[in-house]
Protein backbone atom coordinates (compact mmCIF):
# COMPACT_ATOMS: atom_id res chain seq x y z
CA UNK A 1 0.00 0.00 0.00
CA UNK A 2 2.69 2.48 0.87
CA UNK A 3 4.87 1.20 -1.96
CA UNK A 4 2.07 2.13 -4.31
CA UNK A 5 1.31 5.73 -2.64
CA UNK A 6 5.36 6.57 -3.11
CA UNK A 7 4.93 5.18 -6.49
CA UNK A 8 2.14 7.72 -7.44
CA UNK A 9 3.63 10.70 -5.90
CA UNK A 10 6.85 10.35 -7.67
CA UNK A 11 4.94 10.23 -10.57
CA UNK A 12 2.81 13.53 -9.84
CA UNK A 13 6.17 15.21 -8.94
CA UNK A 14 7.55 14.10 -12.39
CA UNK A 15 4.83 15.46 -14.56
CA UNK A 16 4.75 19.03 -12.53
CA UNK A 17 8.19 19.18 -12.73
CA UNK A 18 7.61 18.73 -16.82
CA UNK A 19 4.74 21.18 -17.03
CA UNK A 20 7.30 23.73 -15.43
CA UNK A 21 9.81 22.78 -17.97
CA UNK A 22 7.37 23.17 -20.37
CA UNK A 23 6.16 26.71 -19.64
CA UNK A 24 9.61 27.72 -18.62
CA UNK A 25 10.48 26.73 -22.76
CA UNK A 26 7.76 28.55 -23.97
CA UNK A 27 8.41 32.03 -22.40
CA UNK A 28 12.16 32.02 -23.41
CA UNK A 29 11.24 30.90 -26.77
CA UNK A 30 8.82 33.75 -26.74
CA UNK A 31 10.91 36.55 -25.42
CA UNK A 32 13.77 35.55 -28.10
CA UNK A 33 11.62 36.06 -30.85
CA UNK A 34 10.06 39.21 -30.16
CA UNK A 35 13.49 40.51 -29.32
CA UNK A 36 15.08 39.70 -32.64
CA UNK A 37 12.37 39.28 -35.76
CA UNK A 38 14.20 41.43 -38.59
CA UNK A 39 9.98 41.29 -39.44
CA UNK A 40 9.05 42.45 -36.23
CA UNK A 41 11.26 45.54 -35.72
CA UNK A 42 10.73 46.63 -39.47
CA UNK A 43 7.23 46.36 -38.50
CA UNK A 44 7.66 48.65 -35.14
CA UNK A 45 10.07 51.34 -37.26
CA UNK A 46 7.13 51.69 -39.60
CA UNK A 47 4.78 52.31 -37.18
CA UNK A 48 7.24 55.06 -35.71
CA UNK A 49 7.12 57.53 -38.57
CA UNK A 50 7.36 60.99 -38.06
CA UNK A 51 5.35 63.78 -38.97
CA UNK A 52 7.22 66.57 -41.52
CA UNK A 53 5.57 69.21 -39.73
CA UNK A 54 7.06 67.53 -36.46
CA UNK A 55 10.66 67.36 -38.30
CA UNK A 56 10.50 70.77 -39.39
CA UNK A 57 9.06 71.98 -35.94
CA UNK A 58 12.11 70.16 -34.04
CA UNK A 59 14.46 71.95 -36.74
CA UNK A 60 13.33 75.24 -35.79
CA UNK A 61 13.43 74.80 -32.12
CA UNK A 62 16.76 73.86 -32.67
CA UNK A 63 17.77 76.98 -34.95
CA UNK A 64 16.01 79.65 -32.82
CA UNK A 65 17.70 78.05 -29.87
CA UNK A 66 21.02 78.82 -31.14
CA UNK A 67 20.63 81.97 -32.36
CA UNK A 68 18.95 83.26 -29.27
CA UNK A 69 21.86 81.83 -27.50
CA UNK A 70 24.94 83.80 -29.44
CA UNK A 71 22.38 86.77 -29.08
CA UNK A 72 22.47 86.29 -25.11
CA UNK A 73 25.84 84.94 -24.44
CA UNK A 74 28.00 86.51 -27.26
CA UNK A 75 26.81 89.57 -28.44
CA UNK A 76 25.45 90.86 -25.49
CA UNK A 77 28.66 90.05 -23.38
CA UNK A 78 29.99 92.27 -26.01
CA UNK A 79 28.26 95.08 -24.43
CA UNK A 80 27.81 94.29 -20.71
CA UNK A 81 30.06 92.17 -19.03
CA UNK A 82 29.70 90.52 -15.77
CA UNK A 83 27.19 93.52 -14.96
CA UNK A 84 29.51 96.67 -16.09
CA UNK A 85 29.01 98.53 -18.96
CA UNK A 86 30.99 98.04 -22.03
CA UNK A 87 31.97 101.87 -22.75
CA UNK A 88 35.94 101.43 -22.42
CA UNK A 89 35.76 98.28 -23.86
CA UNK A 90 35.43 95.58 -21.41
CA UNK A 91 35.82 93.10 -24.34
CA UNK A 92 37.83 94.40 -27.35
CA UNK A 93 35.05 93.28 -29.68
CA UNK A 94 31.86 94.43 -31.02
CA UNK A 95 28.70 92.67 -33.30
CA UNK A 96 28.87 94.50 -36.27
CA UNK A 97 27.76 94.29 -39.71
CA UNK A 98 30.98 94.85 -41.23
CA UNK A 99 32.92 92.57 -38.73
CA UNK A 100 34.98 90.84 -41.20
CA UNK A 101 36.98 94.08 -41.57
CA UNK A 102 37.16 95.33 -38.09
CA UNK A 103 38.08 93.57 -34.57
CA UNK A 104 34.29 92.58 -34.41
CA UNK A 105 31.85 89.59 -34.93
CA UNK A 106 28.60 88.96 -37.01
CA UNK A 107 25.40 89.88 -35.99
CA UNK A 108 23.04 87.38 -35.33
CA UNK A 109 21.25 87.49 -38.70
CA UNK A 110 24.93 86.93 -39.84
CA UNK A 111 25.50 84.60 -37.86
CA UNK A 112 22.35 82.75 -38.49
CA UNK A 113 23.21 82.97 -42.76
CA UNK A 114 26.93 81.57 -41.95
CA UNK A 115 25.41 78.65 -40.12
CA UNK A 116 23.28 77.76 -42.91
CA UNK A 117 25.18 78.32 -45.77
CA UNK A 118 27.46 75.62 -44.44
CA UNK A 119 24.35 73.85 -43.32
CA UNK A 120 22.79 73.51 -46.78
CA UNK A 121 26.45 72.24 -47.51
CA UNK A 122 26.98 69.84 -45.46
CA UNK A 123 23.23 68.04 -45.67
CA UNK A 124 24.07 68.29 -49.98
CA UNK A 125 20.60 69.24 -50.13
CA UNK A 126 19.21 66.79 -48.24
CA UNK A 127 17.14 69.87 -46.73
CA UNK A 128 17.91 73.24 -46.64
CA UNK A 129 16.35 76.39 -44.60
CA UNK A 130 17.26 80.00 -44.24
CA UNK A 131 16.33 83.70 -43.64
CA UNK A 132 13.48 85.17 -46.38
CA UNK A 133 11.66 88.34 -45.96
CA UNK A 134 9.79 90.86 -48.50
CA UNK A 135 12.07 93.70 -46.65
CA UNK A 136 15.35 91.96 -47.44
CA UNK A 137 18.83 93.79 -46.78
CA UNK A 138 20.41 90.67 -48.34
CA UNK A 139 19.72 90.11 -51.73
CA UNK A 140 19.97 86.19 -51.05
CA UNK A 141 16.85 86.91 -48.58
CA UNK A 142 14.65 87.68 -51.25
CA UNK A 143 11.34 85.23 -51.54
CA UNK A 144 11.84 83.39 -54.23
CA UNK A 145 9.25 80.71 -55.75
CA UNK A 146 5.19 81.39 -55.39
CA UNK A 147 5.20 79.48 -52.44
CA UNK A 148 7.74 81.26 -50.38
CA UNK A 149 5.37 84.43 -51.93
CA UNK A 150 2.05 82.57 -50.82
CA UNK A 151 3.34 81.39 -47.36
CA UNK A 152 5.14 84.93 -46.53
CA UNK A 153 2.16 86.94 -47.14
CA UNK A 154 -0.20 84.62 -45.14
CA UNK A 155 2.16 84.60 -42.26
CA UNK A 156 2.24 87.86 -42.13
CA UNK A 157 -1.41 88.81 -41.99
CA UNK A 158 -1.61 85.94 -39.25
CA UNK A 159 1.77 86.01 -37.42
CA UNK A 160 1.64 82.56 -37.28
CA UNK A 161 3.82 80.03 -39.11
CA UNK A 162 2.78 78.93 -42.62
CA UNK A 163 3.11 74.89 -43.64
CA UNK A 164 2.94 73.14 -46.97
CA UNK A 165 4.24 71.03 -50.08
CA UNK A 166 5.59 72.59 -53.11
CA UNK A 167 7.35 71.22 -55.76
CA UNK A 168 10.74 72.49 -57.06
CA UNK A 169 12.63 70.46 -60.26
CA UNK A 170 10.80 67.23 -59.86
CA UNK A 171 11.44 66.95 -56.35
CA UNK A 172 8.47 67.50 -53.90
CA UNK A 173 9.22 69.27 -50.32
CA UNK A 174 7.36 69.90 -47.18
CA UNK A 175 8.02 73.55 -46.51
CA UNK A 176 7.18 75.34 -43.25
CA UNK A 177 7.59 79.19 -42.74
CA UNK A 178 8.39 79.74 -39.28
CA UNK A 179 7.69 84.30 -38.13
CA UNK A 180 11.14 86.18 -37.47
CA UNK A 181 9.56 89.09 -34.89
CA UNK A 182 11.06 92.39 -34.12
CA UNK A 183 11.11 90.89 -29.92
CA UNK A 184 13.88 93.67 -29.32
CA UNK A 185 14.20 97.53 -29.69
CA UNK A 186 17.39 96.74 -31.44
CA UNK A 187 15.72 94.88 -34.33
CA UNK A 188 13.60 97.92 -34.85
CA UNK A 189 16.45 100.55 -34.74
CA UNK A 190 18.76 98.53 -36.26
CA UNK A 191 16.44 97.74 -39.38
CA UNK A 192 14.76 101.34 -39.94
CA UNK A 193 17.84 103.04 -40.03
CA UNK A 194 20.19 100.81 -42.02
CA UNK A 195 21.41 102.46 -45.47
CA UNK A 196 20.28 99.33 -47.89
CA UNK A 197 16.13 99.79 -45.57
CA UNK A 198 16.10 103.23 -46.30
CA UNK A 199 16.97 103.12 -49.71
CA UNK A 200 14.72 100.05 -50.77
CA UNK A 201 12.08 100.45 -48.79
CA UNK A 202 11.28 104.17 -46.86
CA UNK A 203 8.38 103.85 -46.52
CA UNK A 204 8.42 100.48 -44.68
CA UNK A 205 9.33 101.50 -40.85
CA UNK A 206 8.93 98.42 -38.59
CA UNK A 207 6.93 98.24 -34.98
CA UNK A 208 7.86 96.36 -31.88
CA UNK A 209 6.48 92.64 -32.30
CA UNK A 210 6.03 92.58 -36.34
CA UNK A 211 6.79 89.94 -38.76
CA UNK A 212 10.13 90.96 -40.21
CA UNK A 213 10.63 88.15 -42.17
CA UNK A 214 11.21 84.46 -41.44
CA UNK A 215 12.99 81.22 -41.11
CA UNK A 216 11.86 78.83 -43.95
CA UNK A 217 12.84 75.35 -43.71
CA UNK A 218 12.51 72.66 -46.60
CA UNK A 219 12.34 69.09 -46.41
CA UNK A 220 12.28 66.34 -49.18
CA UNK A 221 9.46 63.88 -49.57
CA UNK A 222 9.48 60.62 -51.37
CA UNK A 223 5.97 59.73 -52.61
CA UNK A 224 5.25 55.95 -52.33
C1 LIG B 1 22.70 95.93 -35.65
C2 LIG B 1 21.79 95.70 -36.74
C3 LIG B 1 20.76 94.60 -36.70
C4 LIG B 1 20.02 94.17 -35.63
C5 LIG B 1 20.08 94.61 -34.18
C6 LIG B 1 19.13 93.15 -36.17
N1 LIG B 1 19.32 92.98 -37.50
FE1 LIG B 1 18.26 91.76 -38.72
N2 LIG B 1 19.61 92.05 -40.16
C7 LIG B 1 20.62 92.99 -40.15
C8 LIG B 1 21.44 92.84 -41.33
C9 LIG B 1 22.66 93.67 -41.68
C10 LIG B 1 20.88 91.78 -42.07
C11 LIG B 1 21.40 91.16 -43.36
C12 LIG B 1 22.35 90.05 -42.89
C13 LIG B 1 23.04 89.32 -43.99
O1 LIG B 1 23.97 89.86 -44.55
O2 LIG B 1 22.67 88.17 -44.27
C14 LIG B 1 19.72 91.33 -41.32
C15 LIG B 1 18.84 90.34 -41.73
C16 LIG B 1 17.64 90.07 -41.15
C17 LIG B 1 16.59 89.26 -41.73
C18 LIG B 1 16.61 88.59 -43.12
C19 LIG B 1 16.18 89.54 -44.20
C20 LIG B 1 17.22 90.56 -44.58
O3 LIG B 1 17.02 91.74 -44.24
O4 LIG B 1 18.24 90.20 -45.21
C21 LIG B 1 15.58 89.22 -40.82
C22 LIG B 1 14.24 88.53 -40.97
C23 LIG B 1 16.01 89.98 -39.66
N3 LIG B 1 17.25 90.48 -39.90
C24 LIG B 1 15.26 90.14 -38.51
C25 LIG B 1 15.81 90.69 -37.35
C26 LIG B 1 15.20 90.55 -36.03
C27 LIG B 1 13.88 89.86 -35.74
C28 LIG B 1 16.04 91.18 -35.14
C29 LIG B 1 15.93 91.27 -33.66
C30 LIG B 1 15.77 90.02 -32.93
C31 LIG B 1 17.16 91.72 -35.93
N4 LIG B 1 16.96 91.39 -37.24
C32 LIG B 1 18.18 92.47 -35.40
C33 LIG B 1 20.85 93.91 -39.15
C34 LIG B 1 20.32 93.84 -37.87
Amino acid sequence: MLKTLRYWLQRIRLRVFALYALVLALFITAVACSGSAPEAEADAEAQVGISPELVTDYIHVALAADRTAYTKHVVNRSKTLEGKDNEKGVLGIEATEGWQDTDGIPLPAQMFRLGYEIGNELSEGAFTYGLISPWYINDNHAPKSDFEQEAMDAMIESGEPFKGYQEVGGQKYFSALYPDKAVAEACVTCHNTHPVHLERYPDKEFEMGEVMGGVIINIPIEES
